[in-house]
């Protein structure tokens, strides 16, 4: 049975800082309110000359620097964003010939939050179908541009960043055991689509538009899509919370993923929490944390992760991969 090998990881912060004070002087907030509800204490800011393109670039080469391939080697780019550089070409593209591929193809995947989940999904469908040897999957965004800096309800929750892995077809013989992604669930339900959206676009406004959340609701619906999706994960393995070595979810709230593990009794020390350090990056903000749990030393060759991320849509998904 042929599995999608995660070969190496990487990731791009911008060069900009922001903590909880530094927007406490723009907007009427405070360190202490954003902390409590959130989590969250600082987040990177692109500048001007940080574009998507570029932390995406960057993350992948890091990534493929890590796994030790050339780009020669990669024939298929996928990247998840809601915040391309431009309305099209894709910013996949952009990617492609910045590493300078000219073969292969590459497309963006949009599924906001989680994106990259879906992203990672679709090149193990690749890798299984014979389609592709060697992807890189990337997720990367710039969410401060869509940011409406004077809507302290979401200004304060979103920072930009790029992660990327390399995924490489693998013989496995098709035992939970195996290295590689075990199993991958998606969802989707339009119904939710006005509770977390951008009010502009091409077909409509004609402009780029701002983020608008109703946070509350999302907040509501959030822990039950993610740890129904999780159940899935479990069911379709015969794996369960126990066997699971980190828990690297999509990192929007604290209290989100507090809850969610509590609900599926995942140990906390098993939970990869980066929401303090970056924010939330949509489509980036996993691969940042695998990034993280690599650097430190805690996600190793053979542990099994569970990924999970829920967003815009809504979205929501989960991957069992083992390292
Ligand atoms: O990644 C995609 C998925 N997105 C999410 O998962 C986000 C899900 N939602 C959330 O994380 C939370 O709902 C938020 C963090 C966005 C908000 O937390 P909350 O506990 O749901 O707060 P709330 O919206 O109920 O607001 C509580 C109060 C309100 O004041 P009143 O009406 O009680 O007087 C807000 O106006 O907090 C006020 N508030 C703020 N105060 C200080 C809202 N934003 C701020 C702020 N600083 N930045």
């Amino acid at each position: 049975m042929i599995r999608s090998v995660i070969l190496g990881s990487g990731a791009a912060k911008p060069r900009t800082l922001v903590t909880n004070d530094d927007l406490a002087k723009r907007v009427d907030t405070s360190d202490e309110w954003i902390v409590q509800r959130t989590g969250i204490r600082q987040r990177y800011i692109a500048e001007s000359d940080e574009t998507t393109a570029d932390l995406g670039e960057r993350a992948a080469r890091a990534a493929m620097a890590d796994a030790g391939v050339e780009i020669a080697d990669i024939d298929l780019i996928i990247l998840a964003t809601s915040t391309p550089n431009n309305t099209f070409p894709a910013t996949a593209v952009d990617i492609q010939h910045r590493l300078g591929m000219k073969h292969g193809a590459a497309f963006d995947m949009q599924a906001v939050c989680s994106g990259f989940v879906f992203a990672l999904t679709t090149a193990d469908t690749y890798i299984k179908s014979g389609q592709a040897k060697r992807i890189l999957v990337i997720g990367s965004e710039t969410f401060s541009r869509i940011l409406d800096w004077e809507d302290r309800t979401t200004c304060v929750l979103f920072g930009d960043g790029a992660g990327a892995v390399v995924v490489e077809a693998q013989e496995g013989v098709g035992m939970s055991n195996d290295r590689g992604i075990l199993t991958s669930h998606l969802r989707s339900d339009g119904s939710h689509k006005d509770k977390l959206f951008v009010d502009g676009g091409p077909s409509t406004t004609q402009t780029v538009g701002h983020l608008r959340m109703q946070g509350r609701e999302v907040f509501k619906h959030a822990v039950a899509m993610i740890t129904d999706v999780i159940e899935a994960a479990f069911d379709a393995t015969g794996l369960s919370a126990d066997d699971i070595d980190w828990f690297i979810p999509h990192q929007a709230n604290r209290r989100i993923i507090d809850a969610s593990a509590k609900k599926l009794n995942i140990a906390s020390q098993k939970v990869v929490m980066t929401v303090e350090q970056h924010g939330n990056t949509s489509a980036a903000s996993i691969p940042l944390a695998i990034d993280v749990a690599r650097n430190d030393g805690r996600l190793k060759k053979g542990d099994l992760v569970l990924l999970e991320a829920m967003g815009g849509g809504f979205t929501w998904g989960a991957v069992l991969v083992r390292w």
